[in-house]
């Protein structure tokens, strides 16, 4: 049988006499999608490099000559990126990186993975040297690491994004002064809130989901190198000085489950799965307020789409988008408990599986928060029609209750009193306020002149004078609060 004579030379053909099979072996390659692990892989080997330098495994020449190697290998999308080079702006953005990618996976077409590849084009680089840096060290750390930077730079880059859309909620929440609109609870009218009101809910909703992701960077920011395959590095490694290198907090404390561990990964895709899920709540309700049905806004043209068929339509693309992508974020989190559940330790080939979610999560929050605060702040709310639909419906009627809990009835009755009202003007087709005193006094003597008053918008609004109420004053202390808040949000962990 002849020698294993592959091209491209396998990492680990030594022990095999025949070839792969063609088909299997593109099929198991992951470089086709972990091409965008460059960057995290040239790190991690220049930190393992240092690592290894200090164990006397490489000269300080060598090591100077396989980091300046390493850096050159680094350089080389930059050649296919000016030679496409686009405008700018997310969407191209994300169209290059694909182009660069397919470049950069037809310039090596055997190449297995990132690590062989970068093994591949090193050695062009400094030649045997090369061989060298894979002392002491295993793919399956290696991954492990990459995966690690990888996942740190996204929750960066989202820390960042959902600050950004924080603040364009608050200032959309400023700019609505004392606008009202009606809540509701089943879909059906309850009480008005102000519109600053209902923007600062989700401002509560994106503040947890900051803080969520912020926790698990701290705890995935632990440097595996120097696990080795399994059982730790078969060197007397320092790890600290790779930890140190890549700005990891400490080395990993156990190398079975560093080699193994995707609980990195899994959290980060699960810390995305709940803004994807906010996103989807905000962009149903902007999908609905903008029917001709509720009125309560004029879609921002810049950021909608028509009907080739209709000509009189404008439809609200971006948010169906945005409701859809955030099914991407959910099923990302799926994928990775499934491929992970039931894995024995140590490392196992299903985790390269574990890539592709977590690129596609990554890509999907990072273009849906680079539009939505743009948008955020094109809205255009239809105050006048909102506060109608705040004052049509007998959204007073809580407040009118209120009222006769204030004259000494119990709530149970005042309920059921205030009840009867509204089943009167439903009757005579008119609102509560629009009942004169002789036909509210049928329904309780406690009735007063005061009763109009106490349920107009503004006392309806105001009788929620309760820390984290509706309550004009409350809203406006809320605002300011949250606006510090956010602007101290620390998105920089570097
Ligand atoms: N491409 C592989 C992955 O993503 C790298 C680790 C390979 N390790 C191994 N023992 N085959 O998981």
């Amino acid at each position: 049988m002849a020698k294993n004579q592959q091209p491209g030379g396998k990492m680990w053909s030594g022990r095999f006499r025949e070839p792969l099979d063609s088909t299997f072996e593109q099929w198991q390659r992951s470089f086709p999608f972990d091409w965008r692990l460059l960057p995290q892989e040239i790190a991690a080997s220049s930190a393992h490099a240092r690592m290894i330098a200090a164990a006397g495994i490489l000269t300080p020449a060598e090591l100077d000559k396989t980091l300046a190697g390493l850096a050159a290998v680094a350089k080389r999308p930059d050649a296919w990126a000016t030679r496409i080079s686009m405008d700018g702006g997310a969407a191209q953005a994300a169209q290059l990186d694909r182009q660069v990618g397919t470049a950069l996976v037809a310039s090596s077409p055997h190449a297995e993975d990132i690590h062989h590849y970068v093994e591949l084009e090193l050695t062009k680089e400094i030649g045997d040297l090369a061989l060298k840096l894979h002392t002491g060290r295993s793919r399956n750390e290696q991954i492990a690491t990459d995966m690690r930077l990888f996942v740190r730079d996204s929750i960066d880059a989202t820390l960042l994004g959902l600050k950004n859309w924080l603040t364009a909620l608050i200032e959309q929440a400023e700019k609505s002064g004392n606008a009202v609109m009606p809540s509701y609870t089943h879909l059906q009218r309850a009480e008005p809130v102000l519109l600053a009101h209902w923007l600062l809910s989700y401002v509560s909703m994106l503040e947890r989901d900051f803080s969520r992701l912020t926790d698990a960077r701290k705890r995935m920011n632990l440097c595996p190198l120097g696990s080795g395959a399994v059982a730790g590095a078969t060197l007397k490694l320092d790890r600290t000085i790779a930890a140190a290198a890549l700005n990891f907090d400490a080395p990993t404390p156990n190398s079975m489950d560093a080699t193994s561990d995707r609980d990195f990964a899994l959290e980060f895709t699960q810390c995305l799965a709940t803004p994807g899920i906010h996103i989807s709540r905000f962009a149903e309700e902007l999908t609905l307020y903008a029917t001709a049905e509720f009125g309560f806004l004029d879609l921002p043209e810049a950021f909608s789409t028509g009907s080739s068929a209709m000509p009189q339509k404008k439809n609200p693309d971006l948010t169906e988008l945005a409701r859809g992508k955030s099914g991407r974020l959910l099923g990302a989190s799926n994928t990775l408990a499934m491929l992970i559940k039931g894995l024995p330790l140590a490392y196992n080939k299903d985790l390269q599986e574990g890539q592709e979610p977590v690129f596609d999560a990554a890509a999907t929050i990072a273009g849906l928060l680079a539009v939505l605060p743009p948008f955020t702040r094109a809205l255009r709310f239809n105050h006048e029609r909102m506060q109608q639909a705040a004052q049509a419906g007998y959204l007073n009627a809580m407040a009118a209750a209120t009222y006769l809990v204030h004259k000494g009835i119990p709530f149970r009755k005042a309920h059921e009193k205030v009840g009867n009202a509204v089943r009167f003007a439903l009757d005579k087709g008119c609102e509560l306020n629009q009942l004169p005193l002789a036909d509210l006094k049928q329904f309780g003597e406690e009735f007063g002149n005061d009763f109009h008053a106490a349920i107009s918008l503004q006392s309806t609004l105001d009788c929620h004078d309760v820390l984290g109420g509706t309550a004009t004053a409350r809203v406006k202390e809320a605002l300011a609060a949250a606006k510090a808040r956010v602007a101290k949000l620390q998105v920089s962990h570097a």
